[in-house]
């Protein structure tokens, strides 16, 4: 019989990955009242935007705005992927910093307009310097499963990637399926591995919903030692730079599969549903979470 974690931590990504492909413009004050219940609701640890390009990414151009209006509970990340967005985050007074890589080459390309190499080498002095100035940080890593455009994806490129971050002093790696391909057998594998390799950093799993795969994966995620989840209210979210990725993993499904297995996460469904229902005016994408559904039944 495997064993389960009696506890894990949800860091919710709803604010930034969340959101980050929404076409029109979310007011600054829509997304501090989501970012404030989700508080609420009892979320510790949270993305809360993205120091990255305009122009890139309109979304999150807001970010200095929503990292000085929010309140400081927990640990708050904000993106940042190279030194401008270090920078700009530093100057917000942001306390903890996601750096974010692919493993795969193309889709380097394709979000950051850079090799993984040169991402890697340009980051290294950033690492550096946060972690001089006692800075939490985190590095996302992408496509570590499958890559839109590179396909299935070596588990010896993604430990070597691991390690490197590892190596520049990094407190934290979030493991990403960034397109929801992966199956529960290579989330045991690949989770297995690096929790062997990185037994002294925190590891997380970050996983796209894209097949209705995420829960089956953070189950068997689980079974492999793993009990910090990145998930987004709502089942919001994906890159803009990943064509095919659909939303998160959504916080409310994955809190209430917690539950029933006794894992206390310390957030509560129903107020992550009511965190759901004041951004879902403002969003696009239909909210389609078996929680939420219930929830606006009356079911809850
Ligand atoms: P670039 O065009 O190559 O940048 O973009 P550059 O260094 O050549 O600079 C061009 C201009 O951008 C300059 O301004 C810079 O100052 C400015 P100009 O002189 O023209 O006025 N600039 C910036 N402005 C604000 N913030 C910055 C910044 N850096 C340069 N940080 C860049 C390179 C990385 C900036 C761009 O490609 C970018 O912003 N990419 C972000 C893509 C993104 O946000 N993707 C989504 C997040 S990752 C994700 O969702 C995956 C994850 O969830 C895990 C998973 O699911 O896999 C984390
Ligand atoms: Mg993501």
């Amino acid at each position: 019989m495997f064993s389960l974690p009696k506890k894990a931590t949800i860091i919710e990504v709803g604010p930034r990955d969340g959101l980050q492909n929404e076409k029109k413009e979310v007011a600054t004050a829509d997304k501090l009242a989501f970012i404030d219940s989700l508080q609420v609701a009892g979320v510790k640890e949270m993305e809360l935007t993205s120091f990255v390009s305009p122009k890139w990414v309109p979304q999150m151009a807001d970010a200095k705005e929503i990292v000085g209006r929010s309140k400081r509970v927990g640990r708050q990340f904000v993106l940042a992927p190279n030194e401008k967005g270090a920078e700009l985050a530093l100057e917000a007074r942001a306390d903890s910093i996601a750096v974010f890589v692919g493993v795969s080459n193309s889709f380097n390309q394709k979000n950051i307009n850079r090799s993984t190499q040169d991402a890697v080498k340009a980051l290294q002095p950033v690492i550096e310097q946060l972690k001089q100035q006692n800075m939490f940080v985190r590095a996302c890593i992408s496509t570590a499963f499958y890559c839109p455009y590179e396909g299935k994806i070596n588990s010896k490129d993604v430990q070597s990637l691991c390690a490197e971050f590892v190596s520049l002093g990094v407190d934290e790696l979030s493991v990403a399926d960034t397109v929801g391909q992966a199956n529960p057998l290579e989330c045991y594998e690949l989770f297995t591995l690096l929790q062997e390799a990185f037994s002294n950093v925190l590891l997380t799993a970050h996983f796209h919903d894209t097949r209705k795969m995420a829960l089956a994966n953070i189950f068997a995620a689980l079974q492999a030692g793993i009990d910090r989840f990145d998930t987004a209210a709502g089942g919001l979210g994906g890159c803009p730079f990943a064509p095919g990725a659909t939303g998160n993993v959504a916080t409310e499904d994955v809190v209430h599969m917690l539950d029933t297995l006794g894992i206390e996460t310390g957030v509560d469904v129903k107020k992550v549903c009511e965190a759901v229902e004041k951004i879902a005016p403002h969003v696009s994408r239909p909210i389609e979470s078996g929680m939420y559904r219930l929830y606006q039944n009356g079911q809850l």
